[in-house]
């Protein structure tokens, strides 16, 4: 646990307002390629406010990544903006912390350096860069491991130092692109609760991308369900659960109401992306006919 003075330490600075408002508008991304444009994203809008925890649940390919990435400022829109505080992202920025999909640690520094890196960027001195790191570290369990070199973590605390390494420089915003998707259920549990202690004790805005419908629910304010290529927004549910949330609440009648709710929303969208061919009719009937011969007769 960290105490508010300390927390201060973080390079936060808890009197500028507003803080870390993302407003997508009509955001479309077209890439490149040698058979001409693909377009990736077709007209998104959404928000984050300030200091709230949003997920964006779809199917693979359809643009979660595309999204976070220009919102990081990797990617410039073909259409719409993007902006944080109504300034329009004009590239990467410490103010927007982002974890990617791999674990994107630096190999030959120790998971203190590695916190500290954005730091050190910044201009800030030892013991400040020191204080951040170590506080951080503790928050997240890290702090008997901040002089290993990142090959000798495991999966989960490689990307528990990954969250810490973005929050590090004190951004308004948190972008995580499925940092769990590599981890065992269990890891994954204790990472998403690590997660929200994190997001309610510094009060940042999070936009969290996701495969996982429990994850989502559990984790968020309000879930945007996308569309299957190209990506746009079909529905947008509020999660509505008191907080603090414990993994037991999966269990409970309006938990499972949502998850039938956002299941139904993205079996659809899923079944898409998988190919124009597949519906929920046609995997009823899917049945292999061997045309009364026997299987070793045909492989
Ligand atoms: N550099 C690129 N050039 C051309 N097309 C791309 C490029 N990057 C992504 N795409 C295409 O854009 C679409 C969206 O990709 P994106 O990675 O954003 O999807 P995603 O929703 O994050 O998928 P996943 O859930 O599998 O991570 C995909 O069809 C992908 O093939
Ligand atoms: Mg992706």
């Amino acid at each position: 646990m960290i105490d508010d003075p300390v927390s201060m330490s973080v390079d936060q600075t808890p009197t500028e307002q507003p803080r870390g408002h993302i407003r997508v508008e009509g955001f479309g991304l077209r890439y490149p390629t040698l058979e001409g444009e693909v377009e990736a994203v077709h007209n998104v809008s959404l928000h984050v406010r300030p200091g709230e925890f949003v997920s964006i649940l779809g199917p693979s390919g359809c643009g979660k990544s595309t999204l976070l990435n220009a919102l990081a400022g990797f990617l410039t829109p073909s259409s719409g903006s993007v902006t944080v505080d109504d300034e329009p992202i004009r590239g990467p920025g410490a103010d927007r912390g982002m974890i990617f999909q791999h674990y994107s640690l630096f190999p030959w520094m120790t998971v203190r350096q590695n916190v500290e890196f954005g730091l050190k960027m910044k201009g800030k001195d030892r013991s400040t860069r020191a204080l951040a790191a170590r506080t951080l570290l503790g928050l997240t369990g890290l702090s008997d491991f901040e002089d290993q070199y990142p090959d000798r973590l495991s999966g989960g605390m490689k990307q528990r130092v990954g969250i810490v390494r973005a929050l590090a420089t004190g951004p308004r915003i948190l972008l995580l692109d499925e940092p769990f998707g590599a981890l065992d259920a269990q890891t994954r549990l204790i990472m998403q609760q690590i997660l929200t202690n994190i997001w309610q004790q510094l009060k940042i805005s999070v936009l969290f991308v996701t495969h996982d419908i429990d994850e989502a629910i559990f984790l968020s304010d309000r879930v945007y369900v996308m569309s299957a290529k190209p990506g746009g927004i079909k529905a947008e549910v509020r999660i509505e659960l008191d907080r603090p949330r414990e993994p037991s609440i999966s269990n409970t009648a309006e938990f499972v109401a949502l998850r039938a709710r956002l299941m139904q929303l993205i079996r659809e969208e899923s079944l898409k992306a998988l190919g124009g061919e597949l519906n929920a009719d046609a995997l009823k009937g899917v049945s292999i006919n061997l045309a009364g011969r026997d299987f070793s007769q045909i492989v």
